[in-house]
């Protein structure tokens, strides 16, 4: 699924196709069966390069595919309505809303899968700690909270938050190939993803650590 228009930086295409295979895998290890009807929360989205393969990836048979993106950065948002926004199958519904995800957010449906790429919660750990809640808030009985990190003390905050808040780590991958940041020693591209869910683990599901 390419982009409706024509953006790339460098190094964008290889860090998607290395995100592809593993999303996948850790979806996989989790346990994770994408619904015929699939809502996909995109939380703290950006400019939401990875639209296209998290929905590949994650749901490519549903038949009715909702995915909604959420930043606080306008311009970001703008940027991708434009990309993503045109619908690539009749069923999708693609919307990116400009919002602050700290703050409660109402009028939203419960999702199959919340998606943080490149979560920020060494950052503030407040602030973000109420966004792990309201995304938690958001997620169905059944459903999934996936998380990918670029340094390893972050990824490790962060999953001792979502933990206290009463998630399971289903699953936790080291991104065998990931792209080191040249600029900021000891990160690198999508390093870490983990996969939790409300309750405990689900049939196939397990841990694995690459
Ligand atoms: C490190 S960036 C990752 C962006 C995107 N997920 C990606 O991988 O390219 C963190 C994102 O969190 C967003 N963010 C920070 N605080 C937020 C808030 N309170 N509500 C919504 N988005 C927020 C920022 O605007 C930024 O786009």
């Amino acid at each position: 699924m390419e982009p409706a228009l024509d953006y790339s930086f460098p190094g964008l295409t290889g860090d998607m196709e290395r995100l592809r295979p593993a999303l996948a895998l850790a979806l996989e290890t989790a346990g994770w069966t994408a619904p015929d009807e699939v809502a996909i929360f995109n939380l703290a989205c950006g400019r939401a390069d990875e639209t296209g393969v998290l929905l590949e990836t994650a749901a490519p048979r549903a038949t009715r595919r909702f995915y909604l993106g959420i930043d606080i950065r306008a311009a970001e948002i703008r940027e991708a309505r434009a990309r993503w926004s045109p619908a690539r199958r009749p069923a999708d519904e693609i919307e990116f809303r400009h919002g602050d995800a700290s703050l409660r957010m109402d009028g939203l449906p419960d999702f199959d899968l919340v998606f943080l790429r490149h979560q920020n919660f060494w950052t503030d750990a407040p602030v973000w700690t109420r966004i792990f809640r309201h995304a938690i808030g958001r997620m169905k009985a059944d459903g999934l909270l996936m998380i990918t990190s670029y340094f390893d003390h972050e990824h490790e905050l962060a999953t001792a938050c979502l933990m206290d808040l009463g998630l399971h780590r289903l699953a936790e991958l080291t991104n065998p190939r990931t792209r080191p940041l040249d600029d900021a020693p000891g990160k690198s591209v999508d390093r870490r993803i983990a996969v939790f869910g409300a309750g405990g683990l689900r049939s196939g599901g397990g841990r694995v650590i690459v």
